[in-house]
């Protein structure tokens, strides 16, 4: 085992990685988007496949739900295997009625409510900015393709079953972040911490405005054009 956590042999991880949250939709994405593919890892069921788009090395891994797992995750892949851009392909809940169920929401601000920066290392930090660069070839790829893209914060929270004393329109109002996900946050710090490329591509799956949500085929569906984009985008 190369970490705790990652069982591939260095140099098996490309240096562009997507990462949903669930590794079995690493797997899907693999199966589904990469050529010559092979699995290279699966260290409790967090499966990590490698292969190539339109003929550049990629990587596709699961992160797990919330800031501790992708923490660990992200942390060992820049640290010990040398990866460069680091894209989370993901999900995320409307804190406002200008999202609609299916929409992607490009990340250009996470703000968190998290300790997560102050326990990295004793300085708290409640705002950070996905690379530029990275977003900028996510926000040029959709409109090559004609791909409708809305963008602005997320709020990166350690929480999904909220009390009755949280509002999330406080959190929208406040801090303008237009969804709520679990992870943009501290993939972004990690990163930044390392000197390293990272963004976050998300689909609209529920809405806390109106309280709906999708079913499961129907965010497979909206997942294909997500997927597409977020990899021209990172071999751009
Ligand atoms: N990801 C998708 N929907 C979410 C929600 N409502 N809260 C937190 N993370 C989410």
């Amino acid at each position: 085992m190369a970490t705790p956590h990652i069982a591939a042999a260095k140099g098996q991880i490309a240096e562009r990685i997507l990462l949903p949250g669930d590794p079995l939709r690493a797997k899907f994405i693999a199966e589904n988007w990469l050529t010559d593919v092979h699995q290279v890892s699966q260290v409790r069921n967090m499966l990590a496949f490698s292969g190539k788009w339109k003929g550049t090395p990629v990587s596709v891994m699961g992160t797990g739900m919330g800031m501790p797992s992708i923490g660990i995750y992200s942390w060992e892949l820049c640290q010990v295997y040398n990866v460069q851009k680091l894209l989370r392909v993901g999900s995320c809940g409307a804190y406002t009625d200008q999202l609609n169920m299916l929409d992607l929401l490009l990340a250009t601000n996470s703000w968190t409510d998290s300790s997560f920066a102050q326990a990295h290392n004793g300085k708290a930090l409640s705002i950070i900015a996905p690379s530029p660069g990275l977003t900028n070839s996510i926000r040029l790829q959709a409109q090559k393709q004609g791909v409708a893209l809305q963008e602005g914060t997320v709020h990166t929270s350690d929480v999904f079953y909220h009390g009755p004393a949280f509002n999330f329109r406080d959190v929208f109002q406040k801090h303008g972040a237009l969804a709520v996900e679990m992870e943009a946050f501290a993939l972004f710090y990690t990163a930044q911490q390392l000197g390293r490329e990272a963004g976050a591509l998300l689909t609209v799956s529920d809405s806390l405005v109106t309280e709906e949500g999708i079913s499961t085929e129907a965010r497979e569906q909206a997942f294909g054009p997500m997927i597409e984009l977020a990899l021209d985008a990172i071999c751009q």
